[in-house]
């Protein structure tokens, strides 16, 4: 429903949520710049994801490592060879498409992971042309996403731009051990920028060259992987997932953690349950537009053991919003034999090289998913039904007319609010215009300052979804918000 998207980008770009990077110079593909509302969802989203995720135990915490980091940093990590898309240029217009893109455009079927020769054969053998001359297409090559730089200026050092935020934990793990309470599980999170020379960036925050994640690095011995200690309080939990054996047939299945421990270990399932229930229970998606999605082992990342997406169903279908990964002990190895020196940890005598599970999200896709999920063409009105505790102003005040003392009110309310909530005030245009330009944003809450409250103290609060309106007293106006942003609209 590329017409949707359409829509969503032209109103993110009017009223503030985002657009596309250096503007005025016509654009930089693949940049983004969020604007007031925009950042304000962000932001909303990141920390709602603190809260759930550092929640989980007391031993997980949240480090700001730099975001250029040493060339060796990605030679041990194996990003520096193995972190590379497929791509293939035009013979005539000289255009270059990353070449399982073209595929799965014209054969209607995902090709990630397939090798470059495969690759190569399947386009001779469907005589597939480039998508802007129709010219020949060269053969597959592989082409690196990390960006190169050279920091200084007398023998510049090589270094990269990280292209994930997990390096930033690896390499500062031992430190952080010593720092805390020297216990496995030890989970470290990174919320910040990652950047990627994306061949073909497209369908706006889904595929950007500079973004960012949310990600958690949970370190464990791996003696602990076949079971976790709450694993019982989760074990009639259902998971909706799309595993590689019953992709032909395209059927999500529910299963139950106990049964899918039977696949894989239940360290593992522990996780994914966690990672659900944020979606579900936090984030408010309704549980039809998600599923974990299995990769097979030709689709995995060249790091991951076990790899499972998390997806939800679009306006373009299904995206990958984030992911679980067993990534073993592969980067404290990688990092150990490389910078030789020892990662691993000594507890009650026995000495562990920890393995990681990663728990990882791209948090301008999953703002664009809000945005795409939770739009809606009424009559009369475009709204966004945003989950309460993500939008972008947690209530709006409006003087009914602004004159008659009403505005001076309105603004002692305003005063009031601010204090606790991310207030939009608005006095001009009709009240009705007003309420329409509040919803278009996904504001959850009007209040309205009218001659009335000058009498008794009332003020109405309209809910954006039904649209009713109530009379609350200004005295009790802050508690009545609180509870209604807490809970989410039927
Ligand atoms: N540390 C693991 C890792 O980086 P990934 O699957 O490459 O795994 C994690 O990326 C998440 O980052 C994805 O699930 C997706 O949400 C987001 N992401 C990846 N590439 C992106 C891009 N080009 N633009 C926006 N988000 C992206």
């Amino acid at each position: 429903m590329a017409d949707k998207m359409q829509k969503i980008e032209e109103l993110a770009r009017r009223r503030g949520f985002f657009w596309i990077g250096s503007e005025i110079y016509n654009g930089l593909s693949g940049f983004y710049d969020y604007g007031h509302l925009g950042a304000s969802v962000k932001r909303n989203w990141e920390n709602l994801w603190r809260e759930y995720f550092l929640g989980i135990n007391a031993n997980f915490v949240e480090i700001e490592p730099a975001e250029v980091m040493h060339e060796k940093v990605f030679i041990a990590s194996g990003h520096a060879e193995s972190f590379v898309d497929p791509i293939t240029k035009c013979k005539k217009c000289g255009n270059i498409e990353r070449a399982d893109h073209i595929l799965e455009e014209v054969l209607k079927k995902n090709f990630e992971g397939l090798s470059a020769a495969d690759m190569s054969k399947l386009l001779k053998k469907h005589k597939i042309r480039c998508s802007k001359c129709k010219g020949p297409l060269e053969e597959v090559g592989i082409f690196n996403m990390m960006f190169p730089l050279e920091v200084g200026v007398e023998n510049p050092q090589k270094a990269y731009l990280r292209g994930e935020t997990a390096q930033g934990v690896y390499v500062n793990f031992s430190r952080v051990f010593e720092q805390l309470r020297k216990q496995l599980p030890m989970g470290i999170a990174i919320v910040s920028r990652v950047f990627r020379n994306e061949i073909s960036p497209r369908n706006l925050l889904i595929r950007m060259r500079e973004f960012t994640q949310a990600e958690l690095q949970i370190f464990f011995d791996p003696d602990c992987i076949k079971d976790h200690p709450d694993f019982s309080s989760v074990k009639d939990y259902e998971l909706r997932v799309f595993p590689v054996n019953g992709r032909a047939s395209g059927k999500i299945e529910n299963i139950k953690c106990q049964d899918l421990a039977g696949r894989l270990p239940k360290f593992y399932v522990y996780y994914m349950t966690l990672v659900q229930k944020f979606y579900i229970d936090v984030m408010k998606i309704p549980l039809k537009f998600f599923r974990f999605r299995e990769l097979s082992d030709e689709e995995k990342a060249f790091y991951n053991k076990y790899h499972w997406d998390v997806e939800l169903d679009m306006s373009i279908g299904w995206k990958e919003v984030g992911g679980v990964h067993y990534r073993t002990d592969h980067d404290l190895g990688g990092h150990q034999k490389v910078s030789k020196k020892d990662m691993s940890v000594s507890i009650e005598g026995k000495k562990i090289l920890p393995h990681v599970l990663e728990l990882s999200f791209g948090v301008d896709r999953n703002v664009f998913a809000l945005l795409d999920l939770f739009y809606d063409e009424e009559k009369d009105r475009t709204v966004f039904h945003f989950p309460r505790m993500l939008a972008p102003y947690d209530c709006a005040v409006f003087p009914l007319v602004s004159k008659d003392g009403l505005d001076e009110k309105a603004e002692e309310v305003r005063t009031l609010l601010r204090k606790r909530f991310s207030v939009f005030y608005d006095d001009s245009g009709s009240i009705g215009r007003r309420y329409r330009r509040i919803d278009e944003i996904g504001v959850p809450a009007a209040v309205t300052i009218d001659h009335q409250t000058l009498e008794d103290g009332t003020v109405t609060v309209r809910d954006r979804d039904s649209m009713k309106q109530e009379r609350v007293e200004i005295g009790l106006l802050k508690e009545y918000l609180e509870k209604f942003l807490n809970t989410h609209s039927s």
